[in-house]
């Protein structure tokens, strides 16, 4: 039956009080109804729109998380590039700042200035069309972005249609997506109680959730953002002061700090840092320092911008924590693919805060170059919830009995030689994977989160796995049975056939994921996706020679010389087969690569380029289904020619081939997104 216009109006009145009630609630932190009765409208709504999906629409408060996983971001090109900051670290850097400034005004007059909290979080930009959010990315290297439309619409105070009037037609705002503290902590605690890897700090759970492909993931996490500024606006008009425009948003109900305040000159900017620093530890939320940005949009103007940075704003960082103690211990730990990793441990001390009795070391290279040895009292440092790390020894205090820190010669866990290849900062057991530490530490690898995300395979159970010898790689998960799992510690029937669940549930996954979860010295997660979307199968990179390797972006010589030797490896092939045996499958298009109508051409490069180095080129055009070759013939569709050209070029003109230069190559890159 087709909705009446009752119904039509009941939905919208519906939509209308639920969004004004998560605007009360995320945006303003008032809410003036009860959870219960906020539920209450909200299943109604449902219902509704289950029994007339043709009144369902994309701004519906229910739409936020109703979107298919994805398989890949694709990329978005910001269309005004995405600024960083310069830092200020003590107040004679703001006085300078602020100096520097009146002198290329050539104004003796004191400066306006809106200072705002650092938000430590992840820069994100919302596009907004006739008020509706079409579009969320990241910030990527500034001019190229991901497109994390999904997993934005699952944050609440982000509003997916903009409130009251006069907002521009498009309209690109900018802020930092965060994890509060509150959710943060629930979020690890959760991860903790199913043995899960838990998130360093809120920064690097904020980036993982915001890189989730799975939106229902991302709006279980309760992120939240504060915009600050705005990018595109097109068909509209905003204030002149970017404290008027913060208001403007604030109107149109996006998020906007509540401690922002304007500042006239240097000194106000300073006592207003010195302010935010005495309340850092009562905000929900975590901070890194203040930013400080000319108020006046003229004078923004007139001041212009460095490469990535604008003249016109500074942020006054926050020291890092510091604290004094000694050092106990240096304990060796073997990582995934054998790296010795020296540990020191601690005797307690409270940094900003937190108790603190581990500290990287990262290498020995590390070691030597701190002139550390054990008895030594040492500074250790604090950068947000990083892990901890020693800046520098304290000489002075250095006892008489000191122990030097050698690197031992055997694995602590499986006592085969320790070596350091010449040139290499890493000292590596040899062992490889008969190695106890290295099967368990790959095996965690390849079911972390963003591998094949085993959910309910935590660290304990990996090492119990490995140590009762039902596991000895990633491929024997996948023929663990309930008769083995239930009598491991703690596992009960229920657990785990949730395991045994998750596992089978992990078979569907992407290429790049799976290359990821190998644990290939070198490849991340960002080398894993290049080499997924150039390859789109894995026949072709198991064949790849380095030479090949070395076409694809961001692999260089030493990262294909190691994915090369990696495939080299009768074992890891044999795990390979395997883990396939088992049924580990993706689909061949979730490969990323870009669809274009120049898929299937021939193209090649001549000549030298300026923007971009070749391998680059080639590897973009690739990206668009492109094929480069070498030489000019009749097949060939088109020719880049840099500068310097020889006889490829004349040849090309001889056929009357299309010829194109730099310039127009990168802007087709850009236009297609490669
Ligand atoms: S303004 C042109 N304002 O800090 C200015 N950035 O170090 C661009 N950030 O990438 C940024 N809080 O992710 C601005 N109130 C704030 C901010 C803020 C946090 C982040 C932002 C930026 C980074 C620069």
């Amino acid at each position: 039956m087709a909705a009446s216009k009752k119904i039509i109006a009941e939905v919208e009145r519906l939509r209308n009080e639920i969004n004004q009630h998560n605007y009360r609630y995320h945006t303003q932190d008032d809410p003036v109804i009860s959870d219960a009765e906020f539920d209450h409208l909200f299943r109604d709504l449902k219902a509704l729109e289950a029994q007339y999906p043709e009144l369902i629409s994309d701004v519906s408060p229910t739409q936020r998380a109703g979107a298919a996983p994805l398989s890949a971001f694709s990329q978005v090109v910001h269309e005004m590039p995405m600024l960083s900051l310069d830092n200020a670290f003590v107040e004679a850097d703001v006085i300078e700042f602020d100096r520097r400034i009146r002198t290329r005004l050539e104004s003796d007059e004191e400066v306006a200035y809106a200072c705002e909290p650092k938000i430590d979080g992840v820069a994100v930009s919302l596009l907004y069309e006739e008020g509706k959010l079409v579009r969320g990315a990241t910030r990527g290297d500034g001019t190229t972005g991901e497109d994390i439309t999904q997993n934005v619409r699952t944050i609440e105070s982000i509003p997916l249609q903009l409130m009251g009037k006069g907002y521009p037609d498009k309209l690109e705002v900018r802020g930092e997506a965060y994890f509060p503290r509150s959710a943060f902590r629930e979020m690890n605690q959760r991860a903790q109680s199913r043995g899960e890897k838990e998130f360093a700090n809120p920064r690097n759970a904020a980036a993982g959730t915001l890189r989730q492909l799975d939106s229902r993931l991302a709006a279980e996490r309760k992120l939240a953002m504060f915009c600050y500024s705005v990018g595109l606006m097109e068909g509209g008009e905003l204030p002149e002061k970017h404290s008027e425009i913060l208001q403007s948003l604030a109107e149109w109900g996006l998020r906007v700090n509540p401690l922002v305040e304007r500042a006239h000159g240097a000194v106000q900017c300073v006592e207003y840092y010195k302010g935010i620093s005495g309340r850092r530890e009562s905000l929900g939320y975590e901070i890194d320092g203040v930013v400080f940005k000319v108020d006046d949009i003229g004078l923004q103007q007139k001041l212009g911008m460095l490469t990535r940075t604008p003249r016109w704003a500074i942020a006054h960082k926050f020291p890092a924590e510091e604290g004094i103690t000694r050092l106990n211990d240096v304990d060796f730990q073997v990582g995934r693919t054998g790296a010795i990793t020296p540990v020191a441990r601690l005797a307690p001390v409270k940094v900003g805060g937190v108790t603190i009795s581990n500290a990287t070391l990262h290498n020995m290279d590390e070691i030597a170059r701190l002139g550390l040895v054990i008895g030594d009292t040492v500074i250790v440092q604090r950068a947000g919830d990083v892990i901890p790390k020693i800046v520098s020894v304290i000489l002075e205090k250095r006892p008489a009995k000191t122990t030097a820190i050698a690197l031992p010669q055997h694995c602590p866990a499986c006592s085969s030689d320790i070596l350091r290849g010449e040139g290499e900062v890493a000292a590596r057991c040899t062992g490889g994977l008969s190695c106890g530490a290295q099967q368990k530490e790959s095996i965690r690898h390849f079911s972390s989160r963003l591998a094949l995300d085993i959910e309910g395979l935590g660290d304990k159970l990996v090492e119990q796995l490995v140590d009762e010898g039902l596991i000895e790689n990633a491929a024997d998960l996948y023929q663990l049975t309930e008769k083995q799992l239930v009598k491991l510690e703690r596992m009960a029937p229920k657990s785990a056939n949730n395991l045994l669940e998750a596992l089978e549930t992990s078979k569907e996954t992407t290429l790049s994921r799976f290359i990821y979860a190998l644990g290939i010295q070198e490849v991340g997660e960002t080398t894993a996706r290049s080499l997924a979307m150039h390859f789109g199968d894995l026949a072709g990179l198991l064949e790849a020679d380095e030479e090949l390797l070395q076409t694809i972006s961001d692999v260089g010589a030493i990262v294909a010389n190691k994915i090369h030797h990696f495939f080299q490896q009768k074992s890891n092939l044999a795990v390979i087969h395997s883990l396939l045996g088992h049924g580990l499958h993706w689909k061949k298009e979730e490969t990323g690569v870009i669809t274009s109508s120049l898929a299937g051409e021939t193209w090649v490069l001549t000549g030298s380029l300026h923007s971009l180095t070749r391998n680059e080129a080639k590897a973009r055009l690739q990206k668009l289904g492109v094929k480069v070759a070498g030489s000019v013939s009749r097949k060939t569709t088109c020719v880049v020619a840099g500068d310097a050209t020889g006889s490829k070029l004349t040849k090309a003109q001889e056929l009357g081939l299309k010829v194109i230069d730099e310039d127009e190559l990168i802007t087709l890159l850009e236009e297609y997104g490669a």
